[in-house]
Parts: structure tokens; sequence; C-alpha cells
């Protein structure tokens, strides 16, 4: 007998991570020779994290079903932590690795500091100036990098994020994102999923804790007037499982070219913000993904931890002021100039090789030896 093979558990709870880590987990497992990949849900989201891991083919090795309707914030990490404790603990990693900002990645990172595992954080580095927006995301990233060993920032803004909080720089590696990764693979194997009769498109979506109430009312009353100004519109809205977040667009969106649609999968939402020509969001992840089809992004929120898009000329912050956000929609859609400007197909994020990126430093860690790949330079 040889030595064990070293394992390594990917945990994941909410849909953006099973998207963000599919591509991570399929690299894993091409070297299934040298290494065991486990794929750890805490179940924080229940059907759309089964619906987004779908996409790609794949199933948690071990599920710890936590979703509970109306779960608390406390609620979720008591039993997340309590959750992927055992799991260390049976399963002993050589490596925990979890993605980005949710309660799941938290409770991962300090599950792991506890059993004095070591872990390895993909999308590390994104900040914005203040504590508590996003809720409770900024928390839950900057807590997890005090407890990191290996850092994957997707852009050099990130990693100098990491750099200002003196995380050794020798522990940092810049990989682009693993979305990219997604949504290319996607976008290329998906057929076309969408007929609007040679209308055109917005597309929003909106659940973000911050803007819970009266942001929220505010979006869905300025998408209702961008519809109502133009009557070459249709606009989907492709809603969250969250009730709270449902109940404000179903009373504000009662229009007749609104659709209001259950969470699409993965492979017919990204034909959906290829097919659009406006996007209106305050989801990370699609800040991420528009970009790469060149369609605007207006972002709905008052700060941003991606601001390489808006940089870019890509995205715009509007915030979630009913008047600003129509204005700025009202102009891309009326100026084809305005929009031409925004339109451009390059992705700030990644160029699709962030997973073989993080297979590559990982594994050498580890010992395990597999062919390098030149790290992200954006
Ligand atoms: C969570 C993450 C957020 C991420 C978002 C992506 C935290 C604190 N928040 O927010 O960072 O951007 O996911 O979607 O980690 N529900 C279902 N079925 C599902 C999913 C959710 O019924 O498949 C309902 C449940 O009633 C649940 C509620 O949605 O209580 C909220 O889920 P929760 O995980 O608490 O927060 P999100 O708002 O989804």
């Amino acid at each position: 007998m040889g030595t064990p093979k070293p394992k390594i558990a990917c945990v994941v709870g909410t849909r953006p991570e099973a998207i963000k880590m599919a591509p991570v987990v399929a690299e894993l497992r091409r070297f299934s020779d040298q290494v065991e990949t486990k794929l750890v849900s805490t179940g924080q989201h229940r059907e759309m994290l089964a619906q987004a891991l779908g996409a790609f083919g794949l199933e948690p090795d071990i599920d710890l079903a936590i979703m509970q309707h109306g779960q608390t914030l406390a609620e979720v990490t008591a039993r997340a932590l309590a959750g992927i404790d055992r799991v260390i603990e049976t399963e002993k990693p050589a490596f925990v690795i979890a993605q980005g900002d949710t309660t799941t990645t938290f409770c991962a990172a300090l599950a792991a500091f506890y059993r004095q595992a070591p872990f390895a954080h993909v999308e590390a580095g994104l900040r914005t100036e203040t504590i508590d927006n996003p809720f409770p995301e900024e928390f839950n990233r900057r807590a997890a990098t005090l407890v990191t060993r290996l850092h994957f920032p997707p852009t050099a803004w990130a990693r100098d994020n990491l750099l200002r909080e003196r995380v050794a720089p020798g522990d940092i590696h810049v990989t682009g994102n693993t979305g990219i990764d997604a949504v290319l693979a996607v976008a290329e194997r998906e057929p076309e999923a969408w007929d609007f009769g040679g209308r055109r498109l917005i597309v929003l979506t909106t659940h973000r804790r911050e803007n819970w109430g009266e942001p929220q009312h505010n979006i869905a009353r300025a998408a209702r007037r961008l519809l109502e100004a133009h009557p070459d519109s249709v606009l989907v809205v492709a809603m969250h499982r969250n009730p709270t977040v449902r109940d404000v667009l179903h009373a504000e969106l009662d229009h007749p070219r609104a659709q209001l649609i259950e969470p699409p999968d993965y492979g017919r939402f990204v034909k959906l913000m290829q097919a659009a020509t406006l996007i209106l969001t305050d989801s990370g992840g699609v800040q991420e993904e528009a970009p790469a089809f060149g369609v605007p992004v207006l972002v709905l929120r008052t700060t941003t931890e991606r601001p390489e898009g808006v940089e870019a000329g890509t995205a715009k912050l509007v915030g979630t002021d009913e008047e600003a956000v129509f204005a700025e929609g009202d102009r891309l859609l009326r100026d084809p100039a305005a929009h031409a400007a925004m339109a451009k197909a390059a992705s700030p994020y990644g160029d699709g090789q962030a997973a073989a990126r993080i297979r590559y430093v990982l594994l050498s860690r580890l010992g395990v030896d597999t062919a390098a790949v030149p790290m992200w330079e954006a």
C-alpha cells in the first residue's frame, strides 16, 4: 500500500458558490489519481443549490441539509459551523476550500481554523469600505481572510487589498474569477432558449439584504417605468426564492410586458443575459458575467467590491433611487451611442483559466506535481 491520497474538501452552500466552485471541482477531479476531491454542501440553499450544481453534472458527496425557511443568520451560522466541523473531523482533509463571502464560506473558514486544517479561499480580497455593506458579506470575507493559508484573488485589485491587510505575498495567487470559467463553458454548450419576438430585453435580478424593503420597491418601480417608456421592450425578472424579495416584485411589476419567472437554471439564465439589451442587478456574479457578453449592467447598489467593470466602462453604479435607476436605464435604451460605449465584449474578471491556476497552486502546495498555468495579469 502506498501513502493515501490527500483529500480536498470543497464546501458550497448557495447558488453562486455552486457555480463558481464547479469549475474547481471539475478541474481537481481530472487529477483523481493523485488527489481525492469531496464536494460538501451545507445546503444553505436547498433548491437553488441543487439546481446550480446540476447544471454542471455535480452532486454533493456530503449534504448537511441545514436550510430552514425564514432562517436567521445566527441559525445558519450555528448549523453550518457544527456540520462542517464534523466533516473535517471525519474526513481529515489536507485542504478545505470555499468561495466568496456567504455565511457558508465564513463557517468553512472558521471550522477549518478551529480544527487547524489549512483553508484556501477562492475569490479572495474583494472589499468595500464598510463592514455592513454588503451585509453580512463584507464581514464574512474579511473574517475568512484572517484564517486563510492560500488566497486566490480574481484580479490585481483584489490582490492589492490583501497586501494592504498584510497577507504574505507568497500565499497570494491571482487567478481570474472562476465564474468566468463557468459562464464561458455554459454559454458555449447551451442552445438558444429565449424568443421575445424582436423586442428589446431588459433583465432584472435583485435579492440583497441591504436592498430589502424600500430600495427594492424603488428598483421595481423604476423597471416598470422603463417598460412604459419603451413599448418595444420586455422585462424579465429572474426571481430569487427568498420570499421577502418575491412579495415586493409581485406587488410592483404586474404589467403585460413583465415576466416574473422562477429561478431559471443556470444554462437558461446565461442565455437570458446574452440576449439582453440591458441588465439591472444587485448580484455580484451577474456584474462579472455580463461584461463577458458585452451587455451593459446597471448595478443597483451604493457600493461595489467589483470596481473593475465600472473602471472598464461596462458597468455603472446607480444605487437604488427610483429616479436615478430610471434615468440611467432610459438613457441607455434611448441613445445608441451611450449603449455602444458600455457594450464592450471584454471581461476584466478572467479568461476562463482560473480553475486550472487554482488546481496548479493547490496541488503544488500538497506536493503533487501538475502542469503549470501562467497567472492572470489583469
Ligand atoms: C445568500 C447569501 C448571499 C448570496 C445569495 C445568493 C448569506 C448570508 N447570504 O442570500 O451572500 O448573494 O445567497 O443567492 O450567506 N430559499 C429557499 N430555497 C433556496 C434558497 C433560498 O427556499 O434554494 C429561501 C429560504 O426561505 C431562505 C431564504 O430563501 O430562508 C433566504 O436564504 P439565505 O441563505 O438566508 O439568504 P439569501 O438571501 O439567499
